[in-house]
């Protein structure tokens, strides 16, 4: 009993990670499933797409590892957050298809609710804006829109659930509907203060509280599979959002520290202690993680367009035929030129939030072509990130404390040279880890600590190990008068 398997449920593909008895990846298995778009700004996922791929990459990865599930001491899930299902308590049936995070249908009654004045209050309780980025919108969504959704969720015979939830639902056959304090925190619906679901907003969205799963620390008792799935039970003892895990997976536990995920978005979370902070500056305030009932909390950026940018390159302008011919190109880029892409394809995030600007690019020359654009791109990046540094320093000055280094992962993060451009126009160090599969990673620990075979947060941090470090090396004047140009670019971008 010495192996921990690792769920990854993510927004385009579902994964399995077999780590083995010193946390060392032995086997990965990953299965993409189907998006569907059924209308402009919609973005659903099929419930039975979801639960295949967990079910079928799950089995691979044990397959794979050549070992028998009996040595499997527990699993650890970590999932895309706010993804919203509704299900039939007792048929297990979703009464519609899974609604994304990426999801904008609810944008009408989040702009009723905000001029009815009511953001001041979910931001209080909750940490989040009213943004359809959230499950509460989507979940009245589903009772206002599914015949006879509404009648069958006052009678007490639908269960909501984020993925995370649905799929130990799933697991349990039915067992357990429960969920973890990070991914309670993303509904809009929980108090992060009290630790609960709240009452008052969740009449103000019309949602009963007997859909409502219990939530649980992220290394806690989560059931056990059924027997059937892997030829015997397996007890479920770690769950978190997945940019909370790869906060835990880099081993984030002291307050100023932080970590950046550079996906097809990105993720920054600053680890803020005991109290939670509210953001003056947009930005979002959640739970990193919670051990022994006590929540550990963290201001949050996110970044809708990061590694998309690079597939913009490839897909969009074809300029490159794969991600790692960015680096080379930009590289050849001439210096004297100052192209800046402001990749706001799908508006912008933190700390803008604003939906409806599209991108821009600014300093094009004759000369400019596709060695320019590719640094251009791979510079918003680091742009970006600072514009959620700035934020978070100016809501939270402790995140000096642990000396502003910024922990990476993620696949942009295999770029050197993307890599030392964010530590130069961030000022900070930027630490890059041995280990990149830091969000499976986090899962597995909060599983395996669980289960006794891993050791404490003090141990497992102790364990980190660092790849490379980059230190800036621009020059301070350099730094402020690039920033600046940045700031006027998203400034020009967001009034046109
Ligand atoms: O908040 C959304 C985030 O959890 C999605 O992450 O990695 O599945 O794109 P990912």
């Amino acid at each position: 009993m010495s192996h921990i398997l690792a769920i990854d449920q993510g927004t385009t593909s579902s994964r399995a990670i077999l780590f083995d008895a010193n946390l060392r990846i032995k086997a990965i298995a990953q299965q993409e499933f189907p998006q569907h778009f059924p209308q402009s700004g919609w973005v659903e996922h099929d419930p039975s797409d979801l639960w295949s791929s967990v079910a079928a990459t799950s089995r691979e990865a044990i397959e794979r590892a050549g070992i028998d599930a009996a040595e499997i001491a527990a699993i650890g899930i970590t999932n895309q957050r706010e993804t919203t299902l509704v299900w039939d308590r007792k048929t297990g049936e979703p009464v519609h298809r899974a609604i994304v995070w990426q999801d904008r249908r609810t944008a009408p009654l989040c702009e009723r609710l905000r001029a009815e004045g009511h953001e001041p209050m979910v931001t209080q309780r909750t940490g989040l804006l009213l943004d359809p980025y959230f499950s509460g919108t989507k979940i009245a969504w589903i009772l206002e829109n599914v015949e006879g959704a509404r009648a069958r969720a006052e009678a007490g015979d639908l269960l909501f659930g984020t993925v995370d939830t649905y799929l130990i639902w799933k697991l349990t056959g039915g067992r357990v509907h429960a969920t973890d304090a990070t991914n309670a925190a993303r509904t809009l619906i929980y108090n992060i203060r009290a630790g609960r679901w709240d009452e008052d907003i969740c009449a103000l969205l019309g949602i009963p509280m007997s859909m409502l799963p219990e939530v649980r620390d992220c290394a806690a008792d989560f059931g056990t599979t059924r027997a059937d799935l892997f030829g015997r039970e397996i007890p479920i003892m770690g769950v978190a959002g997945d940019q909370q895990a790869a906060t835990i997976g880099q081993a984030c536990f002291r307050p100023g520290m932080m970590k950046s995920t550079y996906g097809t978005g990105c993720f920054a979370l600053l680890n803020t202690g005991e109290t939670p902070v509210l953001s003056q500056n947009r930005l979002l305030t959640t739970i990193a993680y919670q051990f022994d009932g006590k929540p550990t909390y963290a201001l949050e950026g996110s970044i809708f367009i990061a590694g998309a940018v690079v597939q913009w390159l490839r897909d969009g302008l074809k300029i490159i035929r794969n991600a790692a011919e960015t680096q080379p190109l930009a590289e050849q880029a001439d210096p004297t030129q100052q192209v800046i892409l402001v990749p706001a394809f799908v508006g912008l995030g933190a700390p803008y939030w604003n939906a409806e600007c599209r991108g821009a690019i600014f300093g094009l020359t004759r000369n400019s072509g596709p060695a320019e654009l590719a640094r251009s791109a791979l510079e918003s990046v680091g742009y970006q990130t600072r514009d959620l540094m700035e934020a978070m320093r100016a809501d939270w000055p402790g995140m000096e404390d642990q000396g502003g280094v910024l922990r990476v992962d993620g696949g942009m993060t295999a770029s050197d040279w993307a890599m030392q451009f964010l530590s130069d126009i961030i000022g900070a160090p930027v630490d890059r880890p041995e280990v990149l599969e830091t969000t499976a990673m986090g899962a597995a620990w909060l599983a395996g600590s669980r289960a006794g075979i891993y050791p404490d947060a003090e141990g497992f941090a102790k364990a980190w190990a660092l790849q490379r470090r980059f230190e800036p090396a621009m020059e301070a004047s350099e730094r402020t008068a690039r920033y600046e140009r940045w700031k006027r670019a998203v400034a020009a971008t967001m009034s046109v």
